[in-house]
């Protein structure tokens, strides 16, 4: 195969780019994160890649819940906020303050859409685990566009 072709194809998956909520008792913590498709309709699951290693994946095998936050085209920044290293503070949220609803995940209050998903099931896919989750909560803040990786130089896999 030709490595270069593998991954510049597999760089063309179109993918959106979300803030993902996850959380350990007391512990919250969020991860930015592009590998997140709907895969059932009835009853509503999407799935979602999530490495192997991390810690949001410890977090999300513990609590078995996990949120979804789109946020605006304009708020970049918060999407590098949160696949950079932490802080050596070790807040990962910095200023940015979040409720806890439904699921006790992080719900950021500059997300423009959420969902709450309960964690159905966790197939171990090679380097990363396909998270499926059920959508137990969804609402939209404020119509406004979301950001997507092709607004983006940042690509994940290929
Ligand atoms: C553009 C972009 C997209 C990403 N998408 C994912 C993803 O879908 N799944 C994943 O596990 N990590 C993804 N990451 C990496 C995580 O954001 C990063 O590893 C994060 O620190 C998770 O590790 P932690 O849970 O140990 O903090 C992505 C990174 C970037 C730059």
């Amino acid at each position: 195969m030709n490595e270069e072709a593998k991954k510049n194809i597999l760089r063309k998956i179109p993918y959106g780019l979300y803030v993902i909520g996850v959380c350990a008792g007391k512990a919250h913590h969020a991860f930015t994160g592009s590998w997140l498709s709907q895969c059932s309709m009835k009853p509503p699951r999407v799935m979602l890649g999530v490495r192997h290693g991390t810690h949001s994946l410890e977090m999300i095998e513990k609590a078995r819940v996990f949120s979804v936050n789109f946020v605006a085209k304009s708020d970049r920044k918060i999407l590098e906020q949160f696949f950079k290293a932490p802080p050596s503070d070790g807040n990962r949220f910095g200023d940015l303050s979040f409720q806890l609803k439904k699921t006790n995940t992080p719900i950021l209050d500059r997300s423009v859409a959420y969902l709450e998903c309960e964690v159905k099931e966790i197939v171990n896919a090679g380097d990363h685990s396909v998270v499926i989750g059920e959508v137990i909560e969804a609402e939209v803040v404020r119509e406004e566009p979301t950001l997507v990786m092709g607004d983006t130089p940042w690509h994940y896999g290929g």
